[in-house]
């Protein structure tokens, strides 16, 4: 009995860690890459100055936040945006 419930604990775990978002393999996949970076027409986000929840606004709707904005919004679940945000402020 005890080793189901070991079984069961560990199997539970791996699936939550797969499900977190993962912001550097976002990046990658939705190609923040292509635009940003030192001397990208983005510029390099490393010198972002916006707090978590800017980011995340901003990228959901960039418009709303600069009306001249050229980025295209970033299609994503809030969980996603979040781990992105995360991701851009540790760089
Ligand atoms: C097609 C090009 C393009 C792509 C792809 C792109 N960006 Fe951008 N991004 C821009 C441009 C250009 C700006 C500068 C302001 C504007 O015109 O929107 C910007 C601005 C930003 C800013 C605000 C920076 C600041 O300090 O003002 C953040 C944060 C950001 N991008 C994050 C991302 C993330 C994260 C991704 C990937 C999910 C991404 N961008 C993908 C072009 C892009």
């Amino acid at each position: 009995m005890k080793k189901i419930i070991l079984l069961t604990a560990v199997s539970l775990f791996a699936a939550s860690a797969a499900l977190a978002a993962d912001g550097a393999a976002l990046y990658k996949s939705k190609m923040c890459g292509a635009c940003h970076g030192a001397g990208k027409k983005g510029g390099d986000l490393a010198v972002c100055k916006m707090d978590k929840a800017a980011m995340v606004k901003y990228m959901k709707d960039p418009k709303s936040v600069n009306p001249k904005a050229t980025m295209p919004a970033v299609k994503g679940s809030d969980e996603e945006l979040g781990a992105l945000a995360d991701y851009v402020l540790g760089l």
